[in-house]
């Protein structure tokens, strides 16, 4: 008769660190290669919490409340989202300081719009879409009202470094309001084939914003 497994047979043979420096090897301070997770409380709102982030990341949920958290992952990591039960908490009062949004990158608009339609479905707008000028986002709330970004750069990103350093927040830039667009009338622009090349830049969204077609 098979034995069922336990969770220590799941542990790998060995340790398999990215890469192994040996002491002495590493003479700066070094920058994270990534971030990795993401802690969420909730509480009443818990399983519509984790059905949100499924659906808005395609995650994976890798384990479903073990000791009341439950572990999303959309990579190879172990988890992205950990969202933990806690009962009885308060939730966040307005205008509290700290961190106020976590955003996602993602490759290109039509995954943004593919995103946009699939969680319209589901009853999730975005309240904020905007060209950056760096970058395009849609600003979702979560049900327990956390704000999440989804977003892509406009430009690649190494020929973007200047741009992103000595021109968005200027004067010549604008006010970061000035790139807000109509989701709605994004999709309807993307679909009837305007391309990205239009669709992604701050003077063409501010453009076809005033003339009240996006
Ligand atoms: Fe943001």
């Amino acid at each position: 008769m098979a034995t069922a497994l336990s969770p220590r047979d799941y542990i790998p043979q060995s340790v398999a660190p990215l890469r192994v420096d040996a002491p002495g090897t590493v003479r700066e301070m070094p920058a994270p290669n990534k971030i990795h997770h993401i802690h969420i409380f909730a509480d009443e709102k818990y399983d519509e919490v984790v059905a949100f982030y499924v659906t808005l990341l395609n995650a994976e949920m890798v384990r479903e409340r073990p000791n009341n958290v439950t572990f999303l992952t959309y990579d190879d990591f172990d988890h992205r989202i950990a969202i933990f039960k806690r009962e009885g908490w308060s939730h966040r009062a307005d205008k509290t300081l700290g961190v106020s949004h976590v955003a996602f990158a993602y490759d290109s608009l039509g995954e943004l719009m593919f995103i946009y339609k699939k969680m319209l479905a589901l009853g999730h707008e975005p309240h904020r879409a905007l060209n950056h000028g760096n970058s395009t986002s849609f600003d979702y709330r979560d049900p327990d009202g956390n704000e999440v970004e989804i977003m892509m750069d406009n430009y690649a990103p190494l020929d973007n470094k200047a741009y992103k350093r000595h021109y968005q927040g200027t004067k010549e830039f604008g006010k970061s309001g000035d790139g807000e667009f109509d989701p709605a009338k994004m999709l309807a622009l993307y679909e009837s084939g305007v391309p990205d090349s239009i669709l992604l830049d701050r003077e063409e969204v501010k453009r076809l914003a005033a003339e009240g077609k996006l």
